[in-house]
This record gives C-alpha cells, sequence and structure tokens, in this order.
C-alpha cells in the first residue's frame, strides 16, 4: 500500500500504532489506495450498478478485512481523522451507497468476512456480513436436504446489506423476511466496541434488523440465522401470458387471491415491455411452491384457474435448485453457480418501490401498459404478493412496517446500456413518470417504499427531508432515531439515508 497523498500516510500510521499484529506487509495486502493495480478491479468488480463507474465520489483507500480488529482500528482512525466510513458486503445498494460517498472516506470491503457456519442440531447458522444470498443457500444445502433460509432470489446480494433493510424472496409468505429469522448479530459500534445481542441491548439489536442497520448503527459483522425447514420436493413454474392473451385480466384478478393463497404458495408477477411495442408486453406468473405438483395443481384448480396451470407446465425440484431457477439458470445446471459473486452481465439501473392495498383497477393497469412501451430499455415492474406469515407479524416487531393490509409490493425497473448522463436522466424521467401514475392506485399518507430498494428521490439527509424515513420505517422511523441519537450521537455513521438523530426530526 503506497500511501502517496498526506491524508493516506496519516491513515496508514494510524493503522500501523492500534493494537494487534499487524505489519506493513499485513497491510499492504489488505489496504488499496487509488494508485494500487487492483484498485479499480476490486472496486467495479461488486459494484452491482454500473451507473456510478465513472463517479469521482470513489474511496480514498479501499480496505479488505480478514478479522474485526482491522475494522475497530479503521473506525478509530477514520474518526481521528475525520474520514467517512461506507461499509460494502455484496455492492448491490440501489443508489451505490456503500461505495460513494463526498467526502473522503474509506471503503470496507467485507467479501473475504464470509464464513457461514451451519449447526443442524438446533437449526440456526452464524453467517458473516460478507456472504452472498448464494454461497449461504449452497451451505445449507450441501449439509441438509430439509432445511432453506427465507431471502432474496439474487445470489450475489450480500447478507450485510439484505438483512439491514429486511429481505424477502419466494419463501416470504410463509417465513415472513430474513430479519425476521435473526436471533443474535455481532456488531462494531462507533467506539470500536464489539457486542453481541445481550451486550447491544434489545433496543440496538431491533433497530439493526431491517432499520436500516447499514450505515446507521456501526459495522454489522455477523448474524445469527434460524434455518426453516424445506420439504424435498418443491415445484416451479413459470407462466408467460401477452396483453392478448390476457395479461391484464389475469394480473386483475392475481391481486385478489396472491396474497390469499395457501402460504406454501408464492405466485409472483413480472410485467415488461420486451422492445417498446404493446403487444410485446408479457407478464409471467413465476412461483415456488414448496411441495410437489400432485398438491400444486389441485389448489390452484380452485384458487386460479384462470392461469390454467397444467403439470406439463411445472418443474419439481429440489429447494436448491429453485434457488438456482429463480437466479435465472436452468434444472441440471451446476449449483456452484450460486457462488459466483461477481455478476458479468451488468447494465445501469433505476428502481422504485410500492406497496399496494387495494387492488389496482383494470383499465389503471392499462395505463401502466402504456406507459411501459413508450420507454425504450427494459422496463419492468416485479410485484411480489405478501400475506401469509407477513400477516401474522406486527409492523414494530422489527423496524420493516409493511405487514398486515398489504397485498402486495411493486418494484418498478429500467434498465439501460447506454453510457453518459443523459442516457440517464431520460431513463429516470420516464420511471419518475411511471411513479406518478401510480400515486392513487398504492399505499398512501406516508406512500411506502421498501428500503432495499433505496430511492435517493425519495429525500435525503443533505436536504434536511426527513420524510423518506417514514416511507421506509413509518411509526418505526422515530425509535430508529432515538437509538441512532442514543448508540452514535456524533453521527459518524452516516449517509444520505442513514437514519437521522432525533433532532432532526419534525
Ligand atoms: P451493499 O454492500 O451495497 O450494502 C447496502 C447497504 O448496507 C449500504 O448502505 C452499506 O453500507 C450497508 N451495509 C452493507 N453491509 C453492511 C454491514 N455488514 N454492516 C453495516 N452496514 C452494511 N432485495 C430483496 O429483498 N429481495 C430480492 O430478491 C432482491 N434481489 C436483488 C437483486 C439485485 C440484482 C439487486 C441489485 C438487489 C436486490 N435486492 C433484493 C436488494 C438488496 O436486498 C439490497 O440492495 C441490499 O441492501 C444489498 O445488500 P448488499 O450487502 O449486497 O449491498
Amino acid at each position: 500500500w503506497a500511501a502517496s497523498t498526506p491524508i493516506e500516510k496519516s491513515f496508514r500510521g494510524c493503522m500501523l500504532s492500534q493494537p494487534g499484529s499487524y505489519s506493513q506487509e499485513y497491510y499492504e495486502t489488505a489496504m488499496l489506495s487509488s494508485t494500487s493495480s487492483l484498485y479499480s478491479q476490486v472496486l467495479d468488480s461488486f459494484q452491482q450498478n454500473p451507473r456510478w463507474l465513472n463517479s469521482t465520489r470513489k474511496p480514498l483507500l479501499i480496505m479488505t478485512p480478514l478479522n474485526e480488529s482491522e475494522i475497530q482500528a479503521a473506525i478509530f482512525c477514520s474518526r481521528k481523522l475525520g474520514l467517512q466510513i461506507r461499509v460494502r458486503s455484496g455492492g448491490h445498494d440501489y443508489e451505490g451507497l456503500s461505495y460513494l460517498c463526498e467526502t473522503p472516506f474509506i471503503m470496507i470491503d467485507l467479501s473475504r468476512l464470509n464464513s457461514i457456519q451451519i449447526n443442524l442440531s438446533d437449526e440456526t447458522a452464524w453467517v458473516q456480513s460478507g456472504a452472498t444470498l448464494g454461497e449461504l443457500y449452497y451451505k445449507i444445502a450441501k449439509e441438509s436436504q430439509i432445511h432453506g433460509f427465507p431471502a432474496g432470489l439474487c445470489p450475489s446480494v450480500g447478507l450485510g446489506g439484505h438483512i439491514s433493510g429486511g429481505g424477502f424472496g419466494t419463501m416470504v409468505r410463509k417465513y415472513g423476511l430474513a430479519a425476521d429469522q435473526v436471533i443474535d448479530a455481532f456488531l462494531i459500534d462507533v467506539n470500536g466496541r464489539l457486542f453481541d445481542r445481550e451486550k447491544m441491548g434489545e433496543d440496538l439489536f431491533w433497530a439493526i434488523r431491517g432499520g436500516g442497520g447499514g450505515g446507521s448503527f456501526g459495522v454489522v459483522l455477523a448474524w445469527k440465522i434460524r434455518l426453516v425447514r424445506v420439504p424435498p420436493i418443491v415445484t416451479v413454474f413459470n407462466i408467460h401470458t401477452t396483453l392478448k392473451e390476457g395479461a391484464s385480466e389475469l394480473i386483475h384478478k392475481w391481486q385478489y387471491i396472491a396474497h390469499k393463497l395457501h402460504e406454501d404458495l408464492f405466485i409472483r408477477v413480472i410485467a415488461q415491455n420486451n422492445g417498446g411495442k404493446p403487444e410485446r408486453v408479457t407478464a409471467s406468473f413465476n412461483s415456488l411452491f414448496l411441495g410437489g405438483v400432485d398438491r400444486l395443481i389441485p389448489l390452484m384448480n380452485e384458487s386460479f384457474p384462470e392461469l390454467g396451470l397444467q403439470a406439463k407446465d411445472c418443474i419439481e425440484l429440489s429447494w436448491i435448485q429453485s434457488a438456482l431457477y429463480f437466479a435465472g439458470y436452468q434444472k441440471g445446471d451446476p449449483l456452484e453457480l450460486l457462488l459466483d459473486r461477481i455478476t458479468t452481465y451488468k447494465s445501469s439501473f433505476k428502481a422504485k418501490s410500492d406497496f399496494v392495498k387495494e387492488p389496482i383497477p383494470k383499465t389503471a393497469l392499462e395505463g401502466v401498459w402504456k406507459r411501459l412501451v413508450e420507454e425504450e430499455a427494459l422496463a419492468l415492474l416485479i410485484m411480489d404478493p405478501f400475506g401469509g406469515k407477513m400477516d401474522e407479524i406486527s409492523e414494530s416487531e422489527v423496524p420493516f412496517p409493511h405487514r398486515k393490509g398489504n397485498l402486495y409490493n411493486i418494484q418498478y425497473m429500467v434498465k439501460w446500456d447506454e453510457n453518459g448522463i443523459g442516457a440517464s436522466k431520460r431513463h429516470i424521467r420516464w420511471i419518475i413518470r411511471l411513479y406518478r401514475d401510480m400515486a392513487s392506485y398504492v399505499s398512501s399518507s406516508p406512500r411506502a417504499a421498501y428500503f432495499n430498494y433505496r430511492d435517493l428521490d425519495l429525500g435525503t439527509n443533505k436536504l434536511n427531508t426527513s420524510a423518506w424515513g417514514f416511507k421506509y420505517f413509518k411509526g418505526n422511523f422515530k425509535r430508529l432515531a432515538q437509538i441512532k441519537t442514543k448508540v452514535d450521537p456524533q453521527n459518524f455513521f452516516s449517509n444520505e439515508q442513514s437514519i437521522p438523530l432525533l433532532s432532526s426530526l419534525p
């Protein structure tokens, strides 16, 4: 690590003077400055959204620690020298907040802190934050055919950010959020102290499970999670329909039943434009059923006969193969694909989200399709049904409040391949228009949003607006601010949408 600027030199001096058996050589492998040949590779490879590849808001140093004392030292030295910290686990933050900052900062890349210890005797696991969902699913499946974990669909998402914002996937109706299954954690606080659940206390433990723990309260080193039971055989299907084939009617009906189906059955809808012509708009009904096809077909005939599901549309596989399937792979592909941390093909994207409490009228859905075909890049809506277990958990159990009464979550997304600010602005303008169109059909007062689909248009701390916090956390936002004020009164762990101090709330 060739320290080339005075601030880097001071940081190195400070780090080397910290307790621990660190030599300069050691730090040379764990620290990358912008002059290092590996710097860009490490910075860019885990950066999921290439929108900011040319950004100037890059880290002064990238640190890839192998143990907690390095993180403790980095917190101490950053505070001493007036630097910021950004923590990156999987790098999937929608607005790049794990690797971008307007003031000089150190990026702590947790990708090497990714060990996973499964304990089948009490059906739990300790997972370091730098592990990905794919690594966790793979490790569970290597040890048990009847256990799984209810989290997101994309294997390269990091556990650090994912659980910090809630985390839901194909088992959300049966088991709730990833954050609902956390029973202990290790966190390093602003003073460099290492806490487990008992030492951090129930308030802070509550806050980090879905309350924007990422970037607000400290560095989460590891989560202790409860594994959940899955049957040895599950069933998946994906039924594609076009507007001509009645996609609008099917989605309309889906809204009335998807949240009420048996909790073993999860059917989401993905509607997309496929190139800007009305006849190309498709809706896919994409499903995981926790059981065999012989149980699924009668359930579907009873609750959603309009979809016309037949056994030949279904694939039976193991739960881990279903994880591969939802990640876009085929039955029979090697499970090791789940271990790929780096997504080879990436497009720039912008996303927004809503929660729907009343079915959207068919005429409004038809308006959405018109909007979709105005966009020439790939534009899509992903609708994830809730109900089931989500209805049983109270709004204040963890900071994620969007429980009973929410039929489904919509994620709007636009993805493009052109570079440049002009292209970004054009596509973002389009998604803002779509989001405005939807205002009267979705939750209101506040118009709620999902923290893990981070959207800086909702407001930022810089502009001193906290409205975004009520959208993500509703009534839990104030409690989060109280806890923040107690554990980090100088607001060291901060970013554009970190939990603010209580004094800045209205
Ligand atoms: P990243 O490393 O970028 O961190 C995100 C935030 O958490 C940053 O603010 C970061 O500083 C902070 N942070 C990360 N690790 C931390 C730690 N150990 N301690 C403290 N702070 C930490 N969501 C979902 O619910 N279901 C899904 O199916 C999907 N699918 C999906 C697919 C794709 C392609 C993307 C890009 C994203 C998703 N997501 C998702 C959203 C995802 O859950 C969200 O972006 C997570 O925050 C990503 O966590 P990472 O650790 O990868 O991000």
